[in-house]
């Protein structure tokens, strides 16, 4: 009986640890080439609009990442005082190298997501996918799955299921095809 007790003791105690630790060991956390605040951007004086940086181009692609040449306009010179900024310049903008930009929300390469169908003709904003990054003072923690490599953020928000709920919602067709090729 007491060999017994101490056995499930041991079980409990390692299924514990296991359930604590395993979900933070499942990730690993990507580093961002450099710090961006999009509240320094979108608010204050300067007041940019999402489409500046992240657009959706006339034959419909969208340009998600931003280029180096879009940044450089303003940038040429630092024109605060912040670290950030002027390492941007000096390791980014004058030698002419860009950024390596990692995506928090990159879906699966099996799915298909198009921007311009939700934005221009479903006439959704930004927010409703991605709540306030566009305010934020920092980008998103980028978290990969150590094994499957897909985004943490995608598992926990954005999943299949939301894509068809809201589908669903708007009477649009749902079929594998439409979102998996
Ligand atoms: C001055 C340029 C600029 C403007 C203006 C801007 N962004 Fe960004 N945004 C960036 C950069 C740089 C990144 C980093 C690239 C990345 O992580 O995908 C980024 C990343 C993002 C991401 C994270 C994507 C991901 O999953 O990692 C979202 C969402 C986003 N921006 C939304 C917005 C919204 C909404 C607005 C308008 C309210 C906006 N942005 C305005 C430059 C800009
Ligand atoms: C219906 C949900 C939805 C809406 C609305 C939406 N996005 Fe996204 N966004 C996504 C998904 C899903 C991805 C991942 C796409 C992929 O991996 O193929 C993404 C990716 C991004 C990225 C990462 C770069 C890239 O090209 O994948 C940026 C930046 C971004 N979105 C900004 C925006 C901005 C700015 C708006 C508003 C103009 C917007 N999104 C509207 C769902 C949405
Ligand atoms: C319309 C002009 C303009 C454009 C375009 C622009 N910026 Fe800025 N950026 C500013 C201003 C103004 C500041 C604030 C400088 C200060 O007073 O510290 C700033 C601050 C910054 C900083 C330091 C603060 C922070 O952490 O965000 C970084 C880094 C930066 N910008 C990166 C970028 C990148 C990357 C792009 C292109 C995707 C870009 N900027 C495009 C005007 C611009
Ligand atoms: C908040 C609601 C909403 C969410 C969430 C959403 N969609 Fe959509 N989606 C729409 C609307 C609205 C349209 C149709 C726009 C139109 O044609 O009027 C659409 C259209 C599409 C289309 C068809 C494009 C075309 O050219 O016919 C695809 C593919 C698609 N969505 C994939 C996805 C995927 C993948 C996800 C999840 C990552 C997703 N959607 C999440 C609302 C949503
Ligand atoms: C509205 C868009 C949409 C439709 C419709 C849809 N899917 Fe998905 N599916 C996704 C997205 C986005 C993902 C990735 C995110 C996730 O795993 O939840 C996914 C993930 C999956 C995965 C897991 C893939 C992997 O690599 O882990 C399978 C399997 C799958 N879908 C099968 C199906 C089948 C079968 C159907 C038809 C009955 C279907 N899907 C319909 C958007 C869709």
């Amino acid at each position: 009986m007491r060999e017994l007790l101490i056995v499930a003791t041991g079980f409990s105690l390692s299924l514990a640890l296991g359930w604590l630790v395993a979900p933070n060991w499942s990730y690993r956390t990507v580093p961002q080439p450099l710090q961006f605040s999009h509240a320094v951007h979108t608010g204050g004086d300067n007041k940019m609009a999402c489409q500046d940086c992240h657009a959706i181009q006339d034959d419909g692609k969208f340009a998600g990442l931003p280029v180096l040449s879009s940044c450089a306009t303003c940038h040429t010179a630092p024109m605060g005082k912040t670290q950030d900024e002027a390492v941007f310049v000096k390791d980014y903008v004058t030698p002419g190298r860009e950024p390596k930009w990692m995506v928090a929300s990159r879906q699966p390469d099996n799915a298909w997501f198009p921007h311009a169908a939700h934005v221009k003709r479903g006439k959704l904003a930004c927010e409703t996918c991605h709540g306030a990054v566009g305010k934020s003072q920092a980008l998103p923690l980028v978290e990969v799955n150590r094994i499957s490599g897909y985004s943490r953020a995608v598992m926990t928000r954005m999943r299949m299921d939301d894509c068809v709920a809201c589908h669903k919602k708007h009477n649009l067709s749902h079929s594998c095809l439409d979102c998996h090729r």
